[in-house]
């Protein structure tokens, strides 16, 4: 459902979410329209984004959706919001050696995601919101530096607001760890399109979640097409062209093979 307000349920405003919530949070909220959506795709075999017998679409259609929800004109639904991460870091262009700035508290994905480049994860001290503290950023910066990712943590926003002026200053990229909190605001701006690219989550137990999957965000055509390439082999499938070259194909190798 979509709420009318941003004044907070807990000040008096439109509640978000009516039905009670668990640990699972994205989970607890599956309803008829899922199930229907499911349903939908499995009754046309879509299975896959790109092509298939009777295509879709469905993930084309929810970036459009994402991407108008959260402000940003570039949105890459990806497997994982680690994989996601990894999207991010190989845009920004974080390899071996690299020095990548992280929370000490958070979930290992963010760190591992670090790690897997083969760049080196510094962990900053947080604030009493457990989220990363701007003011541990600048006595950690290196010449080695090449991104900063705060991680929003239980749909708590990192002080964006000082950490961008410090990237900015040093000119470090930071890459958001939204997985945690897709839909919050800072000062009204969606988190995971302030830095240079967000990251979500759509696991079972994040805001909204297929069980598994994640988002890339980004103001920055460059570095979408970076993270998309990444995401598919080089980038087969990331324009539209490339599409109706792959779909044609197809038909004609299925075409083929039945005789
Ligand atoms: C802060 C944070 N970052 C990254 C991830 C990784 O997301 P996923 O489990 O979709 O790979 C999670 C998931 O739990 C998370 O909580």
């Amino acid at each position: 459902m979509s709420v009318t307000t941003d004044t907070l349920a807990i000040h008096g405003g439109e509640p978000a979410v009516t039905r009670p919530l668990n640990h699972y949070k994205g989970a607890a909220q599956v309803g008829e329209a899922e199930k229907a959506a499911v349903l939908e795709v499995l009754t046309a075999q879509s299975l896959f984004r790109y092509y298939g017998p009777n295509l879709l679409e469905k993930t084309a259609a929810f970036e459009t959706a994402i991407a108008a929800h959260l402000g940003v004109p570039f949105a890459a639904a990806c497997s994982s919001g680690t994989a996601a991460l990894r999207m991010g870091l190989i845009a920004l262009g974080v390899g071996a050696g690299d020095e990548v700035i992280v929370p000490a508290t958070t979930f290992i994905a963010s760190v591992n995601a670090v790690v897997t480049q083969g760049a080196v994860p510094i962990f900053a001290e947080v604030d009493e919101y457990l989220c990363l503290d701007p003011a541990a950023i600048e006595p950690l910066l290196t010449e080695r530096t090449r991104a900063i990712m705060p991680v929003h943590l239980n749909g708590v926003a990192v002080d964006m607001e000082p950490l961008m002026a410090i990237a900015r200053r040093h000119g470090v990229a930071v890459l958001e760890d939204t997985a945690q909190a897709c839909g919050s605001a800072y000062h009204g701006t969606k988190l995971g399109t302030i830095g240079d690219v967000g990251a979500f989550s759509f696991q079972l137990e994040k805001n909204i979640t297929s069980g598994d999957g994640g988002l890339v965000v980004t103001h920055d055509e460059e570095l979408y097409k970076r993270a998309v390439k990444y995401s598919d082999q080089g980038g087969q499938f990331p324009i539209q062209a490339a599409v109706c070259v792959t779909s044609w194909a197809v038909r004609r190798i299925s075409a083929r093979t039945c005789g």
